[in-house]
C-alpha cells in the first residue's frame, strides 16, 4: 500500500505511482496512463467551458466584483467534469482504486484543479475591473496558463496546441503537427488519438477541439481581419478543427 499523500507533493507521488505501475504488465501501464491522459484533457476542457459559460459576466463593464472567485470556479469545474465523465472528484480520494480512476489520475487531477484555481485567483484583479468589457480572460488564455502551470510541476506535459497557434507557446512539436494534420482531414469526432512514441518511452494523447459558432467572432471570417483580442482572424468555419489538447506521459523514469 502506498502511504497517504499530501497535496502539493505530487511530484513525489508521480514517482510513487509510476514505480507502482511499472511492476504491472505493459498493457496495464499503458491503459492507466491513457486513462489518466484522457481525464486530464477532459478536465482542462471542462475548465475552458466554465470560463466560456461565465464569459459575459467576466466581460460585464458595469459590474466591479463579479463573485467569480476561485472557489466558485472550482465548484463549477467539478460539476462540469462530473457531467462529462461521470466522475465526482470530491470522492475519488476516498474510494479504493478502480480502473475508472487510476492512481496516477487520482494524484494529477487534484493538481490540475489546483493549478486552474491559481490561474483564476491571479486573474481576479482583471476579472473584477469595472469600466472594461473584453479583458482577454477567455477559455484559451485560461487553458494555456492552467496547462503551463500544471506541466511545470509535473513529469506530465499538458498543453493546448494548433496547426498555426496564436500563442507561440502552443506551437506543436513534430508529433503534434502530424496528428493535427491527420485530424484536420477527418470528420469531426469525439474520439481522441493515443500512441506510444519514442520507442515506447512516452504515451501521447491528443483530444481534438472543434470550432463552434461562438468561436467565429475571433477565429472566423473574414480571414485576416483583426478580432477583439488583437489577432488576425483565421477564416475558420463551424466544425473545423481548432486545435487539440495534448498530453504526454513518460512511461519510464530516467
Ligand atoms: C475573444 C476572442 C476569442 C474567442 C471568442 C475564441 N478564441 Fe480561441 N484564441 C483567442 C486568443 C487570443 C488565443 C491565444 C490565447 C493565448 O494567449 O494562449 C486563442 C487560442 C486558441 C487556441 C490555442 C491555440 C493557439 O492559437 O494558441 C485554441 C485551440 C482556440 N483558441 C480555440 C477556440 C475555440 C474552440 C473557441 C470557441 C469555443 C475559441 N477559441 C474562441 C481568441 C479567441
Amino acid at each position: 500500500m502506498r502511504p497517504p499523500l499530501v497535496l502539493g507533493t505530487y511530484l513525489m507521488t508521480l514517482v510513487l505511482c509510476l514505480s507502482s505501475v511499472l511492476a504491472s504488465p505493459p498493457e496495464q501501464l499503458r491503459a492507466e496512463a491513457e486513462e489518466t491522459a484522457r481525464l486530464l484533457a477532459k478536465l482542462l476542457q471542462a475548465g475552458r467551458l466554465v470560463i466560456e459559460h461565465n464569459q459575459s459576466l467576466i466581460d460585464d463593464p458595469h459590474r466591479g466584483d463579479k463573485g467569480f472567485t476561485p472557489d466558485v470556479f472550482e465548484l463549477q469545474l467539478r460539476e462540469q467534469f462530473r457531467t462529462r465523465t461521470g466522475i465526482d472528484l470530491t470522492t475519488i480520494a476516498d474510494k479504493s482504486p478502480t480502473f475508472a480512476v487510476p492512481p496516477l489520475a487520482r494524484e494529477l487531477l487534484p493538481a490540475l484543479i489546483e493549478a486552474s484555481k491559481e490561474v483564476v485567483r491571479d486573474a481576479q484583479v482583471v476579472i473584477n475591473q469595472r469600466g472594461i468589457g473584453y479583458k482577454n480572460f477567455i477559455p484559451a488564455t485560461y487553458g494555456s496558463q492552467a496547462a503551463a502551470r500544471f506541466s511545470k510541476r509535473s513529469h506530465v506535459q499538458l498543453k493546448q496546441t494548433a496547426v498555426q497557434p496564436r500563442n507561440p507557446k502552443n506551437e506543436p512539436d513534430e508529433y503534434e503537427s502530424s496528428v493535427l494534420r491527420w485530424l484536420a482531414g477527418r470528420p469531426n469526432s469525439e474520439a481522441y488519438v493515443s500512441e506510444l512514441t519514442d520507442s515506447g518511452k512516452n504515451l501521447r494523447v491528443m483530444m481534438p477541439i472543434y470550432y463552434i459558432r461562438e468561436c467565429l467572432a475571433c477565429h472566423g471570417e473574414p480571414k485576416g481581419e483583426w478580432d477583439i483580442s488583437g489577432y488576425p482572424k483565421e477564416g475558420a468555419h463551424e466544425g473545423d478543427l481548432a486545435g487539440a489538447i495534448s498530453v504526454r506521459i513518460p512511461l519510464e523514469l530516467k
